[in-house]
């Protein structure tokens, strides 16, 4: 794994719009995978920003966000869709129907909803670019602990601390759904690229964890230790319980090092310089 450590939030949301900005480049038409929460609010704030400075077009892209709660509307103001539309896809040029959640519409079957979107996901060629945050009990997506690492898309019981950590965006506990759909662990490592974005003491933890603890269900950010691409972006709160802070500060500076040196023309960074992996 990358880890990649900067000297504040503000830092990483920058940093992962460099990266989505140069997915776009390297290739218009990429399927991105993305998140919600308040880590990547800013990360979506510079891809905004940057879109109205024309620095970076969507028009050819195709989203799937992770999950999604079940039995929100998805016109309700507190639905990832809503969220997705706040924070990101109101203010750039995606195609709205090229925008993708894992919804169950009224009445429909929710165990239905999961291998359809991973057929959609298929028949689109797969995520180009996963963008995840990480839960403080280990989540991605909502993969709660105990998540198979075998699983697909599909419904999945919210764990306590996961209800609790999100208590401060809903009017009433009893608004707040217990069920949500979501990318599956092995959707997830699918992707031909993840991206990582921890900010903040309170996911230090987890994030030493992911990062440096056991392969384990029952933190299931830890399996993208499999991954073969994985770019882990922390700003120095949440690396502070990392142990080789200084070995991934050097990786990376010789990384850099590498890649301007040998970069190939037009490319500056390795992810996109052999081919779509
Ligand atoms: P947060 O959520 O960005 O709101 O901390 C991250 C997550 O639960 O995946």
């Amino acid at each position: 794994m990358e880890v990649i450590i900067f000297s504040g939030a503000d830092q990483v949301a920058e940093y992962a719009a460099d990266i989505v900005g140069q997915m776009l480049a390297h290739k218009p038409d990429c399927v991105l995978g993305l998140a919600t929460g308040s880590t990547p609010v800013a990360m979506y704030r510079c891809l905004a920003q940057r879109y109205r400075d024309g620095a970076l077009s969507f028009a050819r892209a195709t989203t799937f966000n992770l999950d999604e709660y079940l039995g929100l509307d998805s016109d309700n103001s507190h639905s990832y869709r809503s969220y997705m539309r706040r924070e990101l896809f109101d203010h750039v040029d995606l195609e709205s129907e090229r925008t993708h959640l894992p919804e169950c519409a009224p009445g429909e079957d929710p165990r239905a909803v999961g291998p359809a979107y991973e057929s959609l996901i298929n028949k689109c060629g797969g995520i180009d670019l996963q963008i995840l945050g990480i839960g403080r009990n280990g989540h991605i997506g909502f993969n709660e602990p105990s998540s198979s690492l075998a699983s697909r898309t599909r419904v999945k019981t919210l764990a306590r601390r996961t209800v609790s950590d999100n208590h401060r965006l809903f009017d009433s506990p009893a608004e707040q759904p217990g069920m949500a759909i979501t990318m599956g662990v092995a959707t997830i490592m699918d992707a031909h690229r993840v991206l990582l974005l921890a900010t903040g003491e309170h996911k230090a933890e987890a994030v030493r964890a992911a990062v440096e603890g056991s392969i384990s269900a029952m933190h299931p950010a830890s399996v993208l230790q499999a991954h073969r691409r994985v770019r882990v972006l922390v700003d120095e709160a949440a690396a502070s319980r990392l142990t080789l802070v200084e070995y991934y500060r050097r990786v990376h500076t010789q990384a850099e090092w590498i890649a301007g040196e040998f970069s190939v023309s037009g490319v500056c960074d390795p992810w996109f310089q052999d081919g779509d992996g």
